[in-house]
């Protein structure tokens, strides 16, 4: 029985172990940026106060290679934020099926509900909340394809503006420590390790 094939895989290249870091962190920034980039959702696992692993698919909002931070949001009420106020240590995956590409990375998570940080990303939402909220549904559904940070549905623009929300809202920066890079043609592997201390300098594995 020969191995499974990664679903649609147009690249036959290993990327080469220079590349990778570029790669990677040009790539999770794109994925902020498209709703049909493969690394605009990726699942964070956690572990749970009572010591359970627990995982949930996150919605990619930004990517700095310089700072090596990562930005995602959430509800305060929710119970990932639980897990990370008891342990504030994650780790990511994403898997892009075109390159045979799976990025896992890890570091820990501040909370930012109060203060500059969240005010700028709920200002930025808000803000262009306001503009679709004056638009019909289907007009607003066509211009949050102009910003991916954007949640899709009328109702749900129309409620980002209350107070409510707001004191909801969370911003989770990820401060990643390490990257773990895993590519695949179907017949060859290729596996790095890349650490922020060390400028991201892929380490081969295998
Ligand atoms: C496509 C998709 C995107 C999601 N994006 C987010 C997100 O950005 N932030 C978030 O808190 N939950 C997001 N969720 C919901 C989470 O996966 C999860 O179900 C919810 O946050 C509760 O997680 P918890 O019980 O681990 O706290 C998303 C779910 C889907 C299906």
């Amino acid at each position: 029985m020969s191995a499974p094939q990664p679903r649609s895989l147009k690249s036959h290249e290993l990327i080469a172990p220079t590349d990778i870091a570029d790669w990677v962190w040009v790539n999770l920034s794109r994925g902020a940026d498209r709703h049909s980039h493969p690394f605009h959702l990726l699942t964070m696992a956690t572990v749970s106060p009572d010591g359970r692993p627990a995982a949930r698919i996150m919605t990619n909002r930004g990517a700095d290679r310089v700072t090596g931070r990562m930005w995602f949001y959430t509800r305060l009420d929710t119970p990932k934020v639980a897990d990370l106020r008891a342990r504030h240590l994650v780790c990511f995956i994403g898997y892009d099926p075109d390159n045979g590409v799976q990025v896992r990375f890890s570091g820990s998570a501040t909370l930012h509900q109060h203060g500059p940080l969240a005010d700028e990303h709920w200002q930025h939402v808000s803000d262009v909340s306001r503009w679709l909220f004056h638009l019909s549904p289907e007009q607003s559904a066509a211009a949050v394809g102009i910003d991916p940070r954007l949640p899709r549905d009328h109702e749900l623009l129309a409620k980002g503006l209350t107070a409510r929300s707001r004191a909801q809202f969370v911003v989770l920066e990820v401060a990643v420590e390490t990257i773990d890079w895993h590519q695949t043609d179907g017949a060859h592997q290729r596996r790095a390790v890349m650490h922020g201390k060390d400028g991201w300098r892929a380490l081969k594995v295998e």
